[in-house]
């Protein structure tokens, strides 16, 4: 069994989703420009999300052993002609990387994709110089799309992201349609 389960993200997250955003070390691997954000803020964006949540899904990854809240999923942008959405990560506890607990929240979060939410496409963007991100992606069978040259700016420079995804035929012939 694994070790972590997802649930929806609930207001009383948001002081720890907080502190996740306002950690340069964090933000650094991530896609957007580094922001201060308040917590005034945070609570307001998570009302507006749950006051309109048909195109998003905003889940945090806890621990079986005793619940503790260490990263969030999202799958956001929610299409339902073409049956596309984006997928985000974010390991946000720096003990906890390295475990292996983003590889089994991958793998939750594009089974809940495919199966439940009857996606058949789901991509994400990643930086380039995220080794760890683009090799977890590739572990768990997404396929480079192309490069975005420059399409980031972080610390004063502009970066390079891929664009990567995966179809629910590909997800179902690694990891099982069960
Ligand atoms: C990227 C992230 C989700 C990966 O989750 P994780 O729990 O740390 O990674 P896992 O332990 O599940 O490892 C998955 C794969 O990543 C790779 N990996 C793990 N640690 C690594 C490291 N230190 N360096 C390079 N690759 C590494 C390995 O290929 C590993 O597969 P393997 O164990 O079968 O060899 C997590 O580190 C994280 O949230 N980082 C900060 C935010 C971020 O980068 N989010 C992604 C934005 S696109």
């Amino acid at each position: 069994m694994s070790g972590i389960y997802l649930r929806e993200l609930g207001e009383a997250d948001m002081a720890l989703v907080n502190a996740w955003r306002r950690d340069r070390e964090v933000t650094d691997l991530l896609c957007g420009p580094f922001r201060h954000v308040s917590i005034e803020t945070d609570v307001a964006w998570f009302r507006g999300y749950a006051s309109s949540r048909a195109s998003a899904t905003r889940l945090a990854i806890c621990l079986r052993e005793n619940d503790r809240h260490v990263g969030n999923l999202y799958l956001l942008d929610a299409q339902p002609i073409e049956r596309a959405c984006e997928f985000h990560i974010l390991i946000g506890d720096r003990a906890q990387r390295g475990k292996g607990l983003g590889k089994e929240a991958t793998i939750l979060g594009l089974r809940h994709a495919f199966h439940d939410g009857n996606m058949h496409r789901v991509h994400l963007r990643v930086l380039a110089a995220n080794t760890r991100a683009v090799s977890l992606y590739k572990k768990c069978g997404f396929t480079l799309e192309g490069v975005l040259r420059d399409a980031a700016f972080k610390n004063g420079k502009f970066l390079d992201v891929q664009l990567m995804s995966m179809l629910r035929d590909e997800f179902d012939a690694r990891h099982g349609n069960g």
